[in-house]
């Protein structure tokens, strides 16, 4: 054998785009592509829709492209690993056709259907039995939207599949999903890794459209003729479980023991815990699922709009500028010349509703304390902070929940800018690490690949071996303290300004 012999390979097939990534028995990127989706349709206001075919287009791409910057040929490649946006559906009929575009995660539609389930269960049971309350994200409330309002389409379903899940079936022909990304659809028995019956029935789901259930590391197919010829993989390539985005990008940052939590920063924000139990919030305000790993799960809190707060005011606010400097590192510089606290101005950041800790669709965003002294680095450093006041909502409610957090590593855009990771370890009061490699979920799959192919013995040993922590910042004292204070009158801001900040829709739902 050679030394490109065990090389594995990661394909995450993302909102924007698929990425595809090689990675060597060492943790290392030898080659990674994107192929581009076109962006998501959103024929109402709050409705997000996607193409399954031009996810299969760019994933085809980024692996032609993958193999031939990583300089590895195919029969090199001893394992594929899956990873991509969660919850959304795939409507397929029984020729293995797509039925209609897919209602993808951030699609906002089904609040009703969210009731209706929540009431013919019942809310303390819905937890009992999936972990999780009826959130419009989630996989089963666009079953029952296209129940009510498509019931043609309805009448066409012979089995449902997630994005990546989609991915996997035109490239293996196989129907499978993972207990990670089977844990957003709302259908699944987190607690004991198997389809909830009760769930599949008071919803009305057919039981057989369901993919059949594999732990991420084991193998659930293997790369078919039709699929080798698409992509350029060696046909027969083994095909692991996989996961969802959230915990396939955990496992890239090495957040696989309990204890361990990660906060990354994106368009929406995420702090994650591993846990060696499902922990459960009775309030319903964090999610629980299966972790990537058998055995262990994991609980995370989301921000809708993390680093869309940051790039919302640039979008809207920024300055032209003539010469190459990201425009985030201008911002980020006006915002360093003010001190911790944004002297007083503080930023909701509910621009997309809320999911942590506040479970509303309709909260708005507030920019708060201004005064006429005030200028353009004290909104820009208060949204900062704002956002991660935000994140900071989850590492509370873990305290509540008695989740242990004993490293915290961080990811996403919010992990590049000194500026951020500074803030954050000020406001989670930790000290932060960020680790080497960046490429995300599509790293943590292809280290799934790794050890399904049988080359580390378990993920803890995958990413031991593969991920490095390559710097550590730790929270200044006095910062610490401003930030303490500015913390709880941000905690105060929400409910101050709940009738205010939710909108006429908001105020009507209510
Ligand atoms: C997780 C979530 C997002 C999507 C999009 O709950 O909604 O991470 O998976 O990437």
């Amino acid at each position: 054998m050679t030394a490109q012999s065990r090389t594995f390979l990661g394909i995450d097939v993302g909102t924007g785009g698929t990425r595809a990534v090689i990675v060597d028995d060492a943790g290392k990127v030898l080659g990674a592509a994107t192929g581009e989706h076109i962006a998501f349709a959103s024929p109402q206001t709050g409705w997000a829709e996607q193409d399954p075919a031009d996810w299969w287009k760019a994933c085809q791409l980024a692996v032609h492209e993958a193999l031939r910057i990583a300089g590895v040929s195919p029969e090199h490649i001893a394992c594929v690993g899956l990873t991509g946006q969660m919850h959304g559906a795939v409507l397929l009929d029984a020729n293995g056709a797509v039925i209609r575009p897919s209602i993808i995660w951030c699609d906002q539609r089904t609040e009703e259907e969210c009731r209706e389930l929540t009431e013919k269960i019942g809310a303390s049971r819905l937890i009992e039995l999936t972990s999780n309350p009826a959130l419009t994200n989630f996989t089963v409330t666009k079953l029952l939207w296209v129940r009510k309002h498509e019931p043609a389409n309805w009448k066409r379903i012979a089995s449902v599949l997630l994005p990546k899940d989609y991915i996997r079936f035109r490239l293996t022909g196989e129907k499978a999903i993972d207990v990670a990304e089977a844990s957003g659809t709302l259908m699944l028995d987190v607690a004991h890794r198997r389809w909830s019956q009760e769930v599949i029935e008071a919803a009305g789901v057919n039981p057989a459209w369901l993919p059949k259930l594999y732990e991420s590391i084991e193998v659930s197919g293997r790369i078919s003729a039709q699929g080798a010829k698409a992509t350029g993989l060696r046909e027969g390539t083994p095909v692991v479980g996989g996961a969802g985005d959230q915990a396939a990008g955990a496992v890239g940052m090495g957040i696989v023991r309990p204890g361990a939590v990660s906060a990354t920063i994106g368009t929406s924000g995420v702090v994650f815990a591993a846990t060696d139990r499902p922990a459960l919030d009775p309030k319903g305000r964090i999610h629980t699922f299966c972790h990537a790993i058998p055995g262990r799960w994991h609980v995370m809190g989301v921000t809708q709009a993390a680093g869309l707060s940051l790039r919302w005011f640039r979008d809207n606010f920024g300055t032209v500028t003539t010469d190459n400097r990201d425009p985030y590192d201008r911002l980020a510089d006006e915002a360093a010349k003010i001190p911790a606290g944004a002297d007083g101005v503080l930023w909701a950041p509910y621009l997309m509703g809320e999911r942590t800790p506040h479970l509303d669709p309709y909260a708005r965003g507030a920019l708060v304390g201004l005064a006429a002294n005030h200028g353009r680095g004290h909104i820009i450093r208060a949204i900062m902070e704002g956002v991660a006041f935000s994140l900071r909502d989850t590492f509370t409610i873990f305290e509540e929940m008695k989740v242990p957090v004993t490293n915290i590593r961080l990811g996403g855009g919010g992990a590049r800018s000194s500026l951020w990771r500074q803030i954050q370890a000020d406001v989670y009061s930790h000290a932060v690490e960020i680790v080497a490699a960046d490429e995300g979920a599509a790293y943590g799959s292809a280290l799934l690949a790794g050890v399904g192919a049988g080359t580390w013995a378990s993920v803890d040993e995958a990413c031991d071996v593969a991920v490095k922590v390559a710097t550590r910042v730790n929270p200044t004292p006095q910062d610490q303290a401003v930030m303490r204070r500015q913390y709880q009158a941000y905690q105060r801001l929400y409910p101050a300004l709940r009738s205010a900040l939710r909108g006429e829709a908001g105020a009507s739902a209510s």
